[in-house]
């Protein structure tokens, strides 16, 4: 039988080139999406991959889905959480609401998924979870004390859940990319981004089938004894 991986915000930018990896190494693969209903419908109309909608950052509706998809496609083998939201601003511009959300929806929704998924995959003695941290978790960014702390959290998350999951057969590891040709870099102000790709060593952004291409190896029988660890993909930018 196929296994069944979920990819949250697995229909747009490195999720949706995340979906398509794990689908051509031949998961059955389910996308999560949280807005853009559009996008989610072309996605599937054009790979055959179910979109379920809701907010990663609900812990309920979490649940909810998790059941839902199990019921309808089985156990959930692998778990990508991928989605995520970038509030830039300087801390003295920085709402209290810009640090909640990013917290909530990066941080908050790894928890919320892992609670979803993880106590099966460990019953089951087999699992994947692929958390998408970033380069700015691990150096920090201007501009993204948000950001940057959730990201660093995705990681410490990752290094004590990958503890927990060991003995189960599960692994947990983390992707720490770095600036890739998404519509959340391209949001980045023209002469900043211009600023920064000047520093990255390769000499351009990275594209999105760069970082899946390395989620699908995390998710292979070939990576059972990697766990707790993160590999960053970022053009020599971060040598951590
Ligand atoms: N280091 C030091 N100083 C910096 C700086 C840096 N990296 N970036 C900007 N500054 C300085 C500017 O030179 C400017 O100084 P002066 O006033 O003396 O000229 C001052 O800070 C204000 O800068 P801005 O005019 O840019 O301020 P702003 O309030 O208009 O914008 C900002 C601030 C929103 C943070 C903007 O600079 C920005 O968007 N930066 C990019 C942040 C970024 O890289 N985000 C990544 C998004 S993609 C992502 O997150 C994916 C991933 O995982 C990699």
């Amino acid at each position: 039988m196929m296994r069944v991986a979920i990819v949250t915000g697995g229909t747009r930018g490195i999720g949706q080139a995340i979906s398509l990896a794990l689908k051509d190494a031949g998961f059955s693969v389910v996308a999560n999406y949280a807005g853009n209903q559009e996008t989610a419908r072309a996605f599937t109309q054009a790979t055959g991959i179910t979109a379920y909608r809701w907010d990663v950052g609900d812990h309920e509706a979490c649940i909810h889905n998790c059941n839902e998809i199990a019921a309808e496609f089985g156990p959930i083998d692998v778990l990508v959480n991928n989605a995520g939201i970038t509030r830039d601003a300087t801390l003295h511009k920085m709402s209290f609401e810009d640090w909640n959300e990013v917290m909530r929806i990066n941080l908050g929704g790894c928890f919320n998924m892992a609670k979803a998924c993880f106590p099966g995959m460990r019953e089951r003695g087999w699992g994947r979870i692929i958390n998408i941290g970033s380069i700015n978790g691990q150096a920090g960014q201007y501009g993204q004390v948000n950001y940057a702390a959730a990201k660093s959290g995705i990681h410490g998350f990752t290094k004590a859940l990958a503890q927990e999951g060991a003995k189960s057969g599960v692994t947990v590891n983390a992707i720490a990319p770095g600036y890739i040709d998404t519509d959340m870099v391209a949001a980045v102000p023209e002469a900043v981004l211009e600023k920064i790709v000047a520093k990255i060593p390769v000499g351009r952004l990275g594209h999105a089938d760069e970082i899946a291409r390395g989620v699908a190896f995390l998710a292979s029988e070939n990576a059972a004894f990697i766990t707790g660890s993160t590999l960053s993909i970022n053009g020599g930018q971060h040598m951590y």
